[in-house]
């Protein structure tokens, strides 16, 4: 029997306690990528930081105030639309601290954080039929992180290579598993390297055997899109609130108008770090594949096995 899964059940969280290893840098890349590719994303920024709707993408926001009261009540959640073609946000910001508070009291009050995120994100992405759905989480933040556990589909968690982000992985590894045993059907996508060198490529197989090693028994496996270091791009892309993809058009541009701004004596706030961010770009690219071709494949299982 063939079943047609709607891409409504497509939503990814992206999480690891630890801080700095690059999940706001994933969501935005991996949401301007897909967008660029005409389909529809939403990025939910479910960190009191905000660097994905604020830094990364330029959104101005509500400060999380939206997604605190879906948590809370299951408010009906508005998005920001369009803030690139075919991208959404839900805003994140300082508002989702109430969250911590309210998970603590939950006994009493009776507040089901996990079932009306549920419950709310699903009504938006039935109306809104989004193709795919970023959740990007910040570090720490234990209950919030864990109702967001109980509400996706999917797991991405990216790592540094020292020890202390491996360590990391380890420990989500953990409330990962205690999730599913109750009863969340989150499934674990796979383990992406962020911020490695390119060229040293014996060390960075040596990690990828690592974390190969330390999935082992949860049926994912590592990545094979490392994502490469890139700090001057990564500094152009957040004060630019910029895609990968965009920073290469600028870039491009910026190149094409070097020798007319020096004439003109370009101050340094408009030069650009990053000469040529393609390669960055060229590994978020195919990390996003690598992404939407585990997410096709977890939900012909699902359908194959009916759990659709
Ligand atoms: N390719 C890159 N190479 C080096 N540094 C990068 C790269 N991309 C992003 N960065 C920088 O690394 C830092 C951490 O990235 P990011 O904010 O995406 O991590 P995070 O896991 O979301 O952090 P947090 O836990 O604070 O939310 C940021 O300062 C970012 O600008
Ligand atoms: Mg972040």
């Amino acid at each position: 029997m063939r079943v047609t899964t709607t891409g409504t059940s497509r939503t990814v969280l992206v999480a690891n306690q630890k801080g700095g290893v690059g999940k706001s840098s994933i969501v935005s890349a991996v949401a301007g990528m897909v967008a660029a590719a005409g389909r529809r994303v939403l990025v939910v920024d479910a960190d009191q930081q905000a660097n994905v709707s604020s830094s990364d993408l330029g959104v101005e926001g509500d400060k999380g105030r939206g997604l605190s009261m879906a948590l809370q009540f299951a408010e009906p959640l508005t998005p920001t639309r369009e803030v690139r073609p075919n991208l959404d946000v839900i805003p994140g910001g300082p508002a989702l601290a109430v969250v911590t508070s309210v998970a603590a009291t939950a006994q009493q009050t009776g507040i089901d954080l996990q079932g009306n995120l549920t419950r709310t994100l699903n009504n938006l992405r039935e109306t809104e039929k989004y193709d795919l759905v970023l959740i990007d989480s910040g570090p720490g933040d234990a209950p919030l992180l864990e109702a967001l556990l109980g509400t996706a589909r999917y797991l991405l968690v990216p790592t540094k290579d020292d020890d202390a982000s491996l360590s990391g992985v380890e420990l989500l590894a953990t409330r990962y598993l205690r999730a599913r045993k109750s009863g969340s059907q989150i499934q674990l996508l796979g383990v992406v390297l962020f911020d490695t060198n390119p060229r040293a490529t014996a060390r960075n197989r040596e990690v990828f055997d690592q974390v190969h090693d330390l999935l082992e028994g949860s049926g994912a496996d590592p990545f094979e899109t490392f994502i490469r270091s890139d700090r001057a791009a990564a500094v152009d892309l957040r004060t630019r609130h910029l895609t990968p993809l965009e920073l290469v058009e600028v870039a491009e541009s910026d190149q094409k108008n070097r020798l007319k701004r020096l004439r003109q004596k370009g101050t340094a706030a408009d030069r650009l770090w990053s000469r040529d961010p393609s390669g960055l770009a060229a590994d978020y690219q195919a990390l996003t594949r690598e992404i939407l071709s585990r997410v096709a494949n977890a939900e012909r299982d699902r359908v194959d096995g009916g759990a659709a």
